[in-house]
């Protein structure tokens, strides 16, 4: 009998396919990464680096991980790599583990203004907990607050400052946080995970100039398997030409033992994909689908964090419609056959945990060959749920909003208005194919 795991597949195939896929963190990969990820490169254990493994038999892992390496190299422009993290946050710990001492400062942006858990958020993370993690914020603008950074990094001289997002719609100015980490001596380090594709492509400023260490992820707009890479570049050696062997050492033994080699093959072959021309028109297709969304999204008459996007991410925010309605609405847009993650918004006046907003991206859905048709017909389905459901504030009692919650849940996963949505939803996304280019 064949085992239920692969009917579960199967039907997660058919969800990618029949959905239309909003989350700004996720892409569909190639049929080439795909077939790479279930190779027998699994079945490999290659705990070391090349040339210098614990174990035999790693000839030709070997060759595949100087290959990934050296491709990630030629891509960024930088001279060192290393493809072994396990994924992001990992490898977000291996740069602290390499440059800083526990209780040593780092200073991130504050998750309620859009960055990682991994940048220092307090008390329940490992990078807030064993470090004294001081934090900017935004503008009124909803920009980076490049004074209070300064302010801060004065009076805290913090010896890592990172530069990175996980939901913000415009540029990351590496040279402004560059002359800020040069004014204390810090280290500077840009996460580029959200960003790496458009980077590549040359539709976002490359943080190589500026940065001495680079994070990014593989599997957002990158478009390769789950996994991590980090880079040092020509500056980070020059303060530091033992930089490069330090990171090596944090990953293994520091954190890690042997790496996901498929992995490391799916990293090699989504940067040879990542090096054709399409790969540049694909990410500058995310960036048109991206405003071509934002400005439907207003024409519809929702309101946008920033008034719009200069990248391939979106952030509604929900309170001009009502109080705390994140949840329901991402929860509605589900049921109506489109995925996307609840999100803060800056100076968030609800809750972290049910925010007001709900953040938007087009990696997922640009892959599958969608254009602005799509887009400007994804903003009005998206403008009737949240009109649909603005009804259903969260209560402003916090003891009653599990409950709320739980019940609204039941009430719309078979409400007819969403699944009439859905059904349109479904005869659009049926016409792209997961993986179009
Ligand atoms: C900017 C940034 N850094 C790090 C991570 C963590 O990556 P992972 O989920 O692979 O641990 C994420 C994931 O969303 C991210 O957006």
């Amino acid at each position: 009998m064949k085992d239920k795991i692969f009917k579960y597949i199967n039907q997660e195939k058919q969800r990618q396919t029949e959905m239309i896929g909003l989350i700004p963190s996720e892409n569909h990969i190639s049929p080439e990464v795909s077939k790479v990820l279930s190779s027998v490169l699994n079945s490999k254990y290659s705990e070391g680096y090349s040339g210098r493994r614990y174990y035999e038999g790693n000839q030709f892992i070997d060759k595949i991980e100087n290959e990934a390496r050296d491709r990630i190299k030629k891509l960024f422009g930088v001279p060192y790599v290393n493809v072994q993290p396990h994924s992001g946050s990992p490898a977000n710990s291996a740069i602290y583990f390499a440059l800083l001492e526990p209780g040593d400062t780092l200073m991130g942006l504050t998750l309620a203004g859009g960055g990682h858990l991994t940048h220092g958020h307090p008390k329940v993370t490992f990078s807030g907990k064993f470090f004294n993690s001081v934090q900017y914020g935004l503008n009124q603008d909803a920009r980076i607050n490049f004074v209070q950074m300064r302010k801060l990094a004065k009076k805290h001289k913090p010896k890592i400052i990172i530069a990175s997002t996980t939901a913000y719609p415009f540029i990351l100015e590496f040279d402004k946080f560059r002359e800020i980490a040069d004014e204390v001596g810090a280290w500077l380090m840009a996460d580029i995970s959200h960003i790496t594709g458009l980077v590549i492509a040359g539709e976002h400023p490359s943080p190589v100039p500026y940065a001495d260490v680079i994070m990014s992820t593989t599997h957002k707009t990158f478009r390769g398997p789950r996994g991590a890479m980090i880079m040092v570049t020509e500056r980070g050696l020059k303060r530091d030409p033992y930089l490069g062997s330090k990171i090596d050492a944090a990953i293994i033994p520091g954190l890690q033992g042997g790496p996901h080699n498929a992995t490391t093959a799916g990293i090699a072959i989504a940067a040879a994909e990542a090096m054709r021309p399409e790969f540049k028109t694909y990410a500058h297709r995310i960036i048109q689908n991206a405003k071509a969304l934002a400005k439907a999204l207003k024409d519809e008459g929702l309101k946008l964090v920033g008034d719009g996007t200069d990248n391939h991410l979106i952030l509604v925010d929900l309170t001009p419609q009502g109080f705390g309605l994140g949840t329901q609405v991402a929860f509605a847009m589900d049921v109506a056959g489109m995925y996307a993650n609840r999100n803060s918004i800056p100076h968030e006046p609800c809750s972290p945990f049910y925010p007001s907003g709900v953040r938007l991206g087009t990696p997922l859905v640009t892959t599958r060959g969608m254009k602005e048709a799509q887009m400007k017909q994804i903003a009005k389905w998206i403008a009737q749920v949240v009109e649909y459901v603005k009804k259903y504030e969260l209560p402003q009692d916090k003891k009653n909003r599990g409950v709320f919650i739980k019940n609204f849940r039941v009430k719309m996963k078979d409400d007819k208005k969403l699944l009439a949505i859905r059904q349109e939803v479904v005869a659009v996304a049926k016409q792209f194919p997961l993986f179009q280019w």
